[in-house]
């Protein structure tokens, strides 16, 4: 037993999440600047502009934009190998549409991966993680084929840039993201599934065209999906239960099937036929998905459902109501089943169905730390949580022969909760202090996950 001598072991941020300075050296406002703090019990509020006296905890986040360099020799000290980030596409160019980058954005990103890689830490990098420009939403975001072009202009500048500093890639963070919310997967305003599937076709289209040029251009850089771990189990051995079962699954599993193999599964193709769904297909689209199709499957996983008959699937707040529990798992504060083994379940569903190197770029436990008198915070559930993980992943890849080739563990250093705006879902081996209203001294410490108790 054990993982593979180049595995990328690391943590992993997105830009809105962590870095602030929203309005720094020239970044534009992206879709995640006009999002207001919200709670387990309180939907986040995505406000037209930015409106006086409402808090937006990307403004500032956790300064990871000024504080990067403590941050990496932090992550330097606790042994990463990988280091997964994203790149805020406003920062680059802060319309969306500009016809020429920002260099002061791009030359911040050069100082990170160059910390990176001082370390020997090997950047990881999400080229759009809920975050698109706002001046996109003008053209309708991503139901206009247009916006295809704007991403690319930003891709192309980017791999040149970064060409030898970053080997990995990802194209859109949790693309499935596009059938529950819509407005974090690209800024689309999208109330039909016609819109989605829009939306979701030129994302697609997108993506290939990112990892053709990287096949042509750039043959080092390998070019990845990632996948928003929706995972379930079927509620009951009743074949209704089991066939809801996969067909529910299907709406997001087929994300993977387009990216990873090249072109629609039939079941899709039937189901648009159904609905009346029509993909605004142009000459060469069919030839370009295949010759797009993904390097690996990057994917985040925190936790399993349960789909039946009766699931109607509401994912608000971030948490899935599936309308059914699992009576043998643990649920954490903000409603996520714990399910180490269901991480070796998801493993082997994706290598048994598309045979591609696999990553797991996202897993973690969101929890309320406690700070002791002395400043110290015993997270043992967290080390708990994730060495389980960990004993799974190792079960896949020694006994089932997965090609798992890396793990980055959600919010390594703590940062704002993409669901509900908080500070106070805490995932991080470093403790940052700033609260869920953005108060605080943003100082920086280590609590027992981080590994320094002996
Ligand atoms: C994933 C996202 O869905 O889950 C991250 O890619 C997000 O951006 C993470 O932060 C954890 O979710 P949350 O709501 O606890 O921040």
């Amino acid at each position: 037993m054990g993982f593979p001598k180049n595995f990328l072991w690391g943590g992993a941020t997105a830009a809105n999440q962590c870095e602030g300075a929203y309005l720094t050296d020239g970044k534009g406002l992206n879709s995640a600047d006009v999002m207001t703090a919200g709670s387990a019990t309180v939907e986040r509020e995505r406000t037209d502009g930015i409106i006086e006296g409402k808090y937006y905890p990307s403004h500032d986040a956790i300064k990871h934009y000024d504080y990067f360099k403590e941050d990496i020799a932090m992550f330097a000290e606790m042994g990463f190998k990988a280091y997964r980030m994203s790149i805020n596409w406003a920062r680059i160019f802060p319309n969306g549409d500009d016809s020429e980058p920002n260099e002061a954005g791009l030359k911040h990103y050069d100082d990170v991966f160059d910390e990176c890689i001082k370390y020997g830490i090997e950047p990881v990098v999400t080229i759009s993680h809920y975050e698109t420009p706002l001046g996109l939403t003008k053209y309708g975001s991503w139901k206009n084929r247009k916006v295809i072009d704007f991403y690319y202009n930003y891709v192309s500048v980017l791999f040149d840039r970064y060409n030898g500093k970053v080997k990995y890639w990802m194209t859109f963070n949790e693309i499935n993201c596009m059938s529950m919310m819509p407005w974090m997967a690209g800024a689309v305003e999208a109330s039909t599934e016609q819109e989605r599937m829009t939306a979701a076709y030129h994302q697609f289209l997108a993506s290939a065209k990112a990892v053709k040029l990287a096949h042509e251009k750039y043959p080092a850089m390998k070019v990845g999906m990632m996948y928003g771990g929706m995972f379930a189990y079927p509620n009951s051995c009743n074949p209704n239960d089991v066939i809801a079962c996969n067909n529910a699954m299907r709406d997001f599993l087929f994300y993977c099937d387009v990216q990873c193999r090249g072109y629609y599964p039939n079941y899709k193709l039937k189901e648009f036929e159904r609905e009346g769904i029509v993909l605004p297909v142009e000459d060469g689209d069919k030839e370009l998905l295949l010759e797009g199709k993904v390097d690996f499957l990057a994917y985040s996983y925190y936790f399993t459902m349960v789909f039946g008959e009766k699931t109607n699937l509401n994912v608000e707040f971030g948490s899935p109501e599936t309308g059914y529990e699992n009576p043998y798992l643990k649920k954490t504060k903000w409603g996520w089943a714990i399910d180490p083994q269901g991480l070796r379940y998801s493993l082997n569903l994706f290598y048994d169905r598309y045979q591609i190197p696999l990553m797991i770029v996202e897993n973690g436990l969101g929890a309320h730390d406690l700070v002791e008198a002395d400043g110290a915070i015993h997270d043992d559930y967290r080390i708990d949580y994730l060495r389980e993980h960990i004993k799974e992943m190792d079960k896949a890849i020694n006994i089932d022969g997965v090609d798992l080739i890396g793990y980055t563990t959600w919010g390594c250093i703590d940062i704002v909760s993409a669901g509900t705006g908080e500070m106070s879902k805490r995932y991080g081996f470093i403790y940052v202090d700033v609260d869920d209203e953005g108060k605080g001294t943003f100082a920086r410490s280590r609590k027992d996950s981080f590994g320094t108790k002996k």
